[in-house]
């Protein structure tokens, strides 16, 4: 029964399918006068975003490009991006890449309508202007990105992973293209595809959690769990690739509206502390997290082992919610995704730094939203128990 509102929100236009990306000109004139295509080196060389730009072209929307998007961006790039932003003399941007060039894109867009340092919107609902308009344009599938209210900001001075949520950088356009996908490489296509999942997990299981990201969740676990094998080992595979995005999106909806939490809340300081991919970070928390978590909620997670294809017919709801670890576990073998040691994370420096990592976790927020609450020694406990 439901006992109060909830609120949802999404850009105003998501378009979805092969060759979205091409219509990118038509939406491009209806933004500004000038755009700034936000992307990285190797995207760029390998010529990724041409299709972007020449629709571009066609629509006589002049651009300049900025490249120089990092893994996991820092302060100093989204201070590179605004120079470039300013020099070019553009009025709104253009993401061509995966979550670094997105976020990227957000926070430039942020700095140039509003004034102050990217460090000061740390937080929920800190940029007091709506950021300069964004169409986003994923190549991964996927951070979800295109469509939710967060960038994420590494501080390197202080090792941690900024988390800026506000509805004034939520893109204005989301092409939502498999096309664009095809050419992303084995590891690539694991760490997204499993962060996507995350997303999903936590979304549904959130306390945040609504009818319509209940909905929106499931659908994702479904394509996701379905589809990524086929989309990894096969990389040619547009069904598969197609399932594959389009379940990501549905799990950017999801949480952009309803949270992430304790997986999330662990895998920013791993990220932070030990440089390891996010999506990376998140899959070798999950299985470990969700045997944690079930109590908080094990009807959920009875849903999630069944939406992953584990037969849960005649179990009970406590051994189906167990099966929702076992189905993260194997999709993590089949994807040889390495656990924390096998990434080369140093034991020394893991042990000197996990009660510390377990207090940026708490401050982040996300784990606040767990089904099953977590202290800060539980959350040492489980950093170990992943290792
Ligand atoms: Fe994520």
């Amino acid at each position: 029964m439901m006992t109060q509102t909830y609120q949802f929100k999404a850009p105003p236009v998501i378009v979805n399918g092969p060759g979205a990306a091409k219509e990118v000109g038509n939406f491009a004139k209806g933004l500004g006068k000038k755009a700034l295509l936000v992307t990285d080196a190797n995207l760029e060389k390998i010529g990724l975003p041409n299709e972007v730009k020449k629709s571009l072209e066609m629509a006589g929307v002049p651009f300049a490009i900025f490249s120089r998007v990092v893994i996991e961006p820092t302060q100093d790039n989204v201070e590179e991006g605004l120079k470039a932003y300013k020099e070019a003399g553009v009025d709104f941007l253009i993401a061509v890449g995966g979550g670094s060039s997105m976020d990227t894109a957000k926070a430039i867009g942020a700095l140039a309508a509003n004034t102050g340092k990217i460090s000061d919107f740390m937080g929920a609902n800190k940029i007091p202007k709506p950021a300069a308009p964004l169409i986003a344009i994923p190549t991964t599938a996927g951070t979800g990105s295109e469509v939710t209210p967060f960038t994420i900001i590494t501080d390197t001075a202080k090792d941690v992973k900024m988390l800026i949520a506000s509805p004034n950088i939520l893109p204005r356009v989301a092409l939502v293209d498999p096309l664009m996908t095809l050419t992303m490489p084995q590891d690539i296509t694991a760490a997204t595809g499993l962060d996507a999942l995350t997303h999903a997990i936590e979304a549904y299981v959130s306390v945040k959690a609504q009818p319509v990201t209940d909905t929106l969740a499931l659908r994702a676990i479904r394509l996701i769990a379905a589809n990524l094998r086929q989309a990894w080992s096969n990389g040619d595979h547009l069904e598969a690739r197609t399932n594959t995005l389009i379940g990501s999106l549905h799990a950017g909806l999801a949480f952009a509206n309803s949270s992430v939490a304790l997986v999330h809340g662990m895998a920013r300081p791993i990220g932070a502390y030990f440089h390891v991919p996010h999506g990376i970070s998140n899959a070798s928390l999950l299985p470990t997290v969700i045997e944690f978590s079930i109590l908080g909620n094990p009807k959920k997670y009875a849903d999630i082992a069944e939406a992953m294809g584990e037969i849960t017919e005649g179990l009970s709801v406590l051994d189906a919610a167990y099966l929702a670890a076992d189905a993260t576990r194997r999709l993590n073998d089949d994807l040889k995704v390495p656990t924390l040691s096998g990434l080369g994370v140093e034991e020394k420096k893991f042990n000197a730094v996990v009660k510390q990592m377990a207090a940026d976790a708490i401050a982040s927020g996300s784990p606040g939203n767990n089904p099953r609450k977590a202290t800060q020694d539980e959350i040492v406990e489980l950093y170990k128990k992943a290792y």
